[in-house]
């Protein structure tokens, strides 16, 4: 077939719609990393995205389709980096961009980005779901706001290209990991290889392992007490603040990627977020925030739990920058000395006798 641009849009047959003008900061072709301890294991780095996580894929895509509408105005809820991609894209765009943030619990990189590119930013008191009902609210009832948040259709074609990478550089996986919060991207990436499956590119589809937060997961438990429908969380509540969300939109699309794949959901707590980052930063050399690397925690709680093992091949999504909450990163904690310059020399010589 014939592939056009890069990135995303090297996929542009694939993506559905029309685009006369397309709105792009080159998003995408972000690194597939192999393990350094197991080879099997791949981190596909999406940190590597122009404002450092996977919702540059979307919004190239989604802001793309506002403007060949003819939409002036766009709005998104957000819990960081929707809010940090919509207000870089819109600015290239020339669109004014409302962002509805869930007040002082957005990583202070990701609100930093938003001023920066320049948007209004609205913060409400409550979690991301009261941004999302009120966003979901105003696009109904003022048909001139574009919304931005992934129960946009066009946002999920782009992020569907993490399929079509993955399998281009490696085929298929037997599972990938993806962190969970609205629920949008595991259902994408889902998309994306079911679309190649059926296009008979590729002869199945990989297991969807979705990762929660423990003080966030309706889907996690949806899929453990096997319920048709989730029991939403009113007070969501993780140090992983990008997935802190109780009422994921996206749902059902989430429970059908996860069912028919064969996949499943499961949560880890804080810590074992908090030990995941400092490991995959500390062992692998990948910074990733701490939504991220639930995917990372999640295989390893996969492996110990039997729902994996070492010799399946798994691509763990790292959907966004460790850079984005350099809260999470200082908490790491590390050894630092406050000295004199000429005492160098006997610091480094104290530690090898002690290791001697
Ligand atoms: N990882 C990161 C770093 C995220 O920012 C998000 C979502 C997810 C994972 C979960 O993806 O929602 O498709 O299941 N962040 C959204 C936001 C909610 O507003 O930035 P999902």
């Amino acid at each position: 077939s014939r592939l056009r641009g890069r990135g995303v849009w090297r996929y542009s047959e694939a993506i559905a719609g029309n685009y006369k003008t397309v709105v792009s900061i080159n998003e995408g072709g972000t690194p597939l990393i192999r393990s350094k301890t197991n080879e099997n294991v791949y981190y596909k780095f999406e940190g590597a995205n122009p404002t450092g996580s996977f919702k540059d894929r979307g919004m190239t895509v989604a802001i793309s389709s506002a403007v060949n509408e003819g939409y002036k105005i766009v709005v998104a809820a957000s819990t960081g980096n929707t809010a940090a991609s919509a207000a870089a894209y819109s600015a290239r765009a020339g669109l004014k961009i409302y962002l509805v943030l869930p007040k002082d619990k957005v990583a202070v990189g990701k609100l930093a980005q938003s001023i920066l590119y320049g948007a209004t930013i609205l913060e409400v008191e409550g979690s991301f779901d009261v941004g999302m009902k009120a966003v979901m609210k105003l696009y109904r009832e003022m048909g001139i706001v574009y919304p931005l948040n992934s129960f946009n259709p066009w946002r999920l074609e782009g992020q569907k290209t993490i399929a079509y990478e993955i399998t281009e550089e490696i085929g298929v996986p037997d599972a990938v990991v993806v962190p969970v919060g609205n629920a949008g991207n595991i259902y994408a990436i889902w998309k994306g290889f079911t679309e190649l499956r059926n296009a008979g590119l590729i002869d199945k589809v990989p297991r969807m392992i979705g990762v929660q937060a423990e003080g966030a997961s309706p889907i996690a438990r949806a899929i453990a007490q096997n319920l048709n429908t989730p029991e939403f969380t009113e007070n969501p509540e993780t140090i992983a603040t990008a997935i802190r969300i109780g009422k994921p939109v996206n749902w059902k699309k989430a429970l059908r990627a996860i069912r028919e794949s064969q996949g499943t959901a499961i949560y880890v707590s804080d810590s074992e977020i908090v030990d995941a980052q400092r490991d995959l930063a500390r062992i692998e050399g990948v910074g990733a925030e701490p939504a991220s690397v639930a995917s990372f925690a999640g295989h390893r709680k996969a492996l110990k739990e039997g729902i994996l093992s070492n010799s399946d091949k798994a691509v763990l999504i790292l959907t966004g920058h460790a850079l984005k909450d350099p809260d999470s990163m200082v908490r790491s904690g590390s050894r630092r000395i406050t000295t004199n310059p000429d005492y160098l020399e006997k610091i480094i010589l104290g530690d090898l006798n002690a290791n001697s």
